[in-house]
């Protein structure tokens, strides 16, 4: 391996980067930045290697088995279907380090670059990277979920901290359910923001306007998590106990249709648990909406 280009670098290993999409691009662009030695790229189409290479600068773009063979740490950031065969196809050294950027699939994926002698790992950005500019700015202050033993670990933690990323340990067979999980914060957030403007647009309201109005709402509802957890932060009817106004709600909903009318009270039946956690309604009040929520 070569020597690292700069003073800032002299304690992180050399890097590669296999798959020059949406995340390997983000990442890649974070580390150099940072003075990480990013000494090759490799992807699917040459074009995308030579673009990234070029962008990050004593870089080279290479063909996908020499530029996992430059670097003594290789992030694979292809499409999780990509990762095991991806892994399989190509030669390791031992001690290399070999890692994916995947939440859901699980680092055994990396099995066969193991069975080389490589270590390998998982570090997964908690953050959307639909967009390389926004999403590098996102990164200081995001989740990174890592999974690795021993050096890599160390290595893993290191760079974390160098991005300004808070680390979060994950175990062995938990991948699918962590990452799950995370997409009630991001992409189901979509899917709840759709569903207002679905409702506004059903009885008039301009589906331009339901996001402009939607999102400083979402954004007061995320400040208030962040300043006082989860059930301190709750508001609305639920919140107060108002069951006239959940029964108005449910009213409404129903006649918009049945799947309208099953998703508010699905959710409402989370939120109620919620509520009670908060410890602002008595029992008696709790009971009253559970049975409201539970009739036809
Ligand atoms: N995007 C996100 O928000 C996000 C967030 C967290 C984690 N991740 C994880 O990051 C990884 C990459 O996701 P992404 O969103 O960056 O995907 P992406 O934008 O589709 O990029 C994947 C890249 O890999 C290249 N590629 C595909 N198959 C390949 C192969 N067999 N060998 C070499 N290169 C190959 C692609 O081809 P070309 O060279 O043709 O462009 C592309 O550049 C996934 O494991 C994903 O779960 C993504």
């Amino acid at each position: 391996m070569n020597e690292l280009a700069s003073p800032l670098a002299v304690s992180f290993p050399s890097v590669a980067f296999i798959g020059a999409g949406r995340l390997g691009r983000t990442l890649a662009r974070g580390l150099a930045a940072k003075g990480v030695a990013v000494r090759a790229v490799g992807s699917r189409s040459a074009s995308a290697a030579h673009t990234l290479a070029t962008e990050l600068g004593g870089c080279t773009a290479l063909p996908i088995q020499e530029a996992a063979a430059a670097a003594e740490l290789v992030f694979l950031t292809v499409p999780d279907d990509a990762i095991a065969p991806s892994a399989a196809a190509l030669r390791w050294l031992p001690g290399q380090r070999v890692v994916h950027c995947s939440g859901a699939t699980e680092v055994a994926a990396l099995a066969a670059a193991q069975e080389q002698g490589a270590l390998v790992g998982g570090f997964h950005p908690l953050q959307i990277f639909s967009d390389p500019e926004r999403a590098l700015a996102l990164l200081p202050g995001s989740t990174v979920a890592i999974e690795a033993e021993g050096v890599l670990a160390d290595e893993l933690h290191a760079l974390a901290a160098l991005l300004g990323m808070q680390p979060l340990a994950l175990r062995p067979g938990t991948r699918a359910a962590y990452h799950g999980a995370a997409s009630f914060a991001a992409s189901f957030l979509l899917s709840m923001l759709d569903e207002a403007a679905q409702v506004w647009a059903a009885i008039g309201l301009p589906r331009d306007q339901a996001l402009r109005s939607l999102l400083p709402l979402a954004r007061g509802t995320l400040d208030a998590a962040e300043a006082k957890g989860l059930a301190q932060a709750l508001a609305g009817p639920i919140s107060r106990g108002d069951v006239g106004v959940v029964a108005r709600h449910l009213q409404a909903f129903d006649a918009l249709g049945e799947s309208h009318g099953q998703f508010y009270r699905e959710l409402s039946r989370r939120q109620l648990t919620l509520a009670a956690e908060s410890g602002r309604l008595d029992a008696a009040v709790l009971a009253r909406v559970a049975a409201l929520l539970e009739s036809a």
